[in-house]
């Protein structure tokens, strides 16, 4: 264990208007799957799915969030966070997916954004945090149809023009890659699809709906900054071969460069289209502009790197030897400073925001406290790589740790805990970690 850094030190690394928050989303905290009219989404569905969840949960309650607003907001502000982000769940606001907004589901999220600019906290929300309502994917298979995408951009407008007055940032969708590959073609999420070729559908749809969602945004007149957040890794070959390194370069194009070059190069790469194939997909004229207009922020969210072994044609989880989380991934802080110049070099860029990293590990409550320190030094240590970007030149403009409190992390259910606030499920007492300590400690330090 190292010892924890000078707080002043790291702090004045920092630009005094640098954003400190924590992240949660709607699905993972929320709970109250059925109340106050919310439709059903793909994950409310997916969880029924016999061996889908690892653990056979599901989101019913979760973190019941949903009935304990006021007191999760008391925390958050005892943070002592500057900025909260969270996400909207859809079928809250439309129960099908489009029509009349659901004004008890949008009155939740008026409370939570009146009750954190009350608490002096910046609200930046997330459209899209994999929650579809499940009654799109029921009428047109969800995200491989184009109509989802019109849906989407209805509900962006429905939102923005409601919400889009208080709201500091709005970030359109969570994660494409998720949605696409794990969604669509490893199966492994909602809506459990297996078929490369729906994938890459789905890719560009999911794309094509950022950027009607965004003219929908702007037109609602919102004050709102406007981006969306990606997930995004160096991907590293598993040895020196030229084999993994040419999988790795194709890896590292679908990954990253499917999405980076889409939104900031007008295209999709050529080597990953010709390497696609058949399962490239169909692409109207314009939607390449659509998809390429300008706009306010991108958000990383970092774990840990990509190493691409050709011998298993898959990405592993870390190099051999590396230290993992409790969910196997390395930790690697350096690769995040390594992928932030590289975007900043290869891109023109509208500012960064690190919009989710954070490490799952077992917690444990012993007497009234849970010593995390683990996580304390993975979220340090990934604070110092952040720091030596912006020192390089980086424009990084906030950082909001994954995630506020343990809740439901998807596959895996209940048993990953993410939070630097613990959440005992049977009680939902919740119980500040070491991290969190550490982090209000932080944010409280005069820089
Ligand atoms: C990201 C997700 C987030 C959480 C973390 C661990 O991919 O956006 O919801 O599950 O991983």
């Amino acid at each position: 264990m190292k010892r924890p850094m000078n707080l002043t030190d790291l702090r004045r690394r920092f630009p005094r208007d640098f954003v400190w928050g924590v992240a949660t989303s709607a699905f993972q905290i929320e709970g109250a799957a059925r109340a106050e009219g919310k439709g059903l989404s793909i994950w409310d569905e997916f969880c029924r799915v016999p061996g889908a969840i690892a653990d056979g949960s599901n989101g019913d309650v979760a973190c019941d969030h949903y009935h304990r607003l006021d007191s999760d907001l008391d925390l958050i502000a005892h943070l002592g966070v500057r900025a909260y982000r969270f996400s909207i769940s859809w079928p809250r606001i439309q129960p099908s997916g489009s029509g009349a907004i659901n004004e008890a589901g949008l009155a939740f999220y008026e409370r939570l954004v009146d009750g954190l600019l009350a608490r002096n906290i910046q609200p930046y929300a997330t459209l899209y945090h994999w929650d579809l309502p499940a009654e799109l994917q029921r009428l047109h298979g969800g995200w491989r149809a184009r109509e989802t995408a019109e849906r989407f951009a209805d509900y962006a407008q429905l939102v923005a023009s409601r919400l889009g007055d208080r709201i500091v940032s709005i970030a359109t969708h969570n994660e494409p890659w998720v949605t696409a590959v794990l969604g669509h073609e490893r199966g492994i999420f909602a809506p459990g699809v297996r078929d490369r070729g729906v994938a890459y559908q789905v890719a560009h749809h999911v794309l094509v709906s950022h950027g009607l969602a965004l003219q929908a945004i702007r037109a609602a007149n919102t004050k709102a900054e406007v981006g969306i957040v990606l997930n995004l890794s160096p991907v590293y070959p598993e040895t020196d071969s030229e084999l993994d390194a040419t999988h790795a370069r194709l890896e590292d194009g679908r990954l990253v460069r499917w999405y980076m070059d889409a939104l900031f190069k007008g295209g999709y790469p050529p080597d990953i289209i010709e390497h696609l194939g058949v399962d490239a997909p169909s692409v109207r004229p314009g939607d390449a502009e659509l998809i390429a207009q300008p706009f306010d922020f991108v958000g990383v969210n970092y774990y840990s790197p990509t190493v691409f072994s050709s011998s298993s044609n898959a990405a592993l989880p870390a190099s051999s030897g590396a230290a993992v989380t409790d969910m196997g991934w390395e930790v690697a802080p350096k690769s995040l400073a390594e992928l932030l110049l590289r975007l900043d070099r290869d891109y023109e860029l509208p500012p960064l925001f690190i919009t989710e990293n954070g490490a799952a590990y077992q917690d444990d409550v012993v007497g009234g406290r849970v010593d995390d320190e683990q996580r304390r030094e993975y979220i340090e240590s990934h604070l110092v790589a952040v720091a030596d970007a912006i020192a390089r030149g980086v424009d990084v403009r906030g950082y909001f740790v994954w995630s506020l409190m343990d809740n439901f992390e998807w596959a895996e259910g209940y048993r990953k805990r993410f939070g630097i606030v613990h959440v005992d499920y049977p009680t939902q007492r919740r119980t500040l970690k070491s991290s969190a300590l550490w982090y209000q400690a932080l944010l409280t330090t005069p820089a």
